[in-house]
């Protein structure tokens, strides 16, 4: 018999605690040191805010493409192609923390292998949905993020595209 692999197909699975959430994002900060480090591909950076202020959490701009994550906040800061965004750590599909694979240049779900580009798209996988964005604003040497303003593609397209600032 052929598996099927529609998007609304979990296999029984069940959506994650906030407990379990952290313990994957631990987990997926050690796999993302582990893939980090491949020749000419974006770096993974390890990061926590400098000030946070009423959901406002800043970052020093990154200066470089890369990926950046605090995982405290489960922010992932990705520097891409002329653009920054900022993305919740958690996968769109059912919350699972999404790692950074530097070897083929994109984010990948350890749960059900969504796979996303450096700026969020989505490419394959049980998601329905490109990665979540938060607002972000490029204040002086720093990059400010909303963490109360989160961006869904599939409900607000277009506010989820402007979710970016100019490097
Ligand atoms: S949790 Fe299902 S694809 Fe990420």
């Amino acid at each position: 018999m052929t598996e099927t692999n529609s998007s609304d197909d979990c296999g029984g699975c069940t959506l994650l605690g906030r407990r379990e959430f952290l313990r994957d994002a631990a987990f997926a900060v050690a796999a993302l040191a582990a893939v980090g480090g491949t020749a000419g591909a974006m770096p993974v950076h390890f990061m926590n805010a400098i000030a946070v202020r009423d959901e406002m959490a800043t970052y020093p701009f990154p200066a470089v493409d890369g990926v950046y994550i605090d995982s405290k906040k489960e922010v992932i800061v990705s520097r891409s192609a002329g653009q920054v965004y900022a993305f919740m750590l958690a996968c769109p599909h059912q919350n699972t923390a999404l790692r950074w694979n530097s070897k083929d240049q994109k984010f990948q779900c350890p749960r059900h292998h969504s796979q996303y580009k450096p700026d969020g798209t989505f490419i394959d996988g049980r998601a329905t949905r490109s990665m979540d964005r938060f607002a972000v604003a490029h204040e002086g040497s720093n990059l400010v993020v909303n963490l109360d303003k989160v961006f869904e593609q599939d409900r607000d397209a277009t506010g989820w595209k402007a979710a970016a600032v100019t490097a």
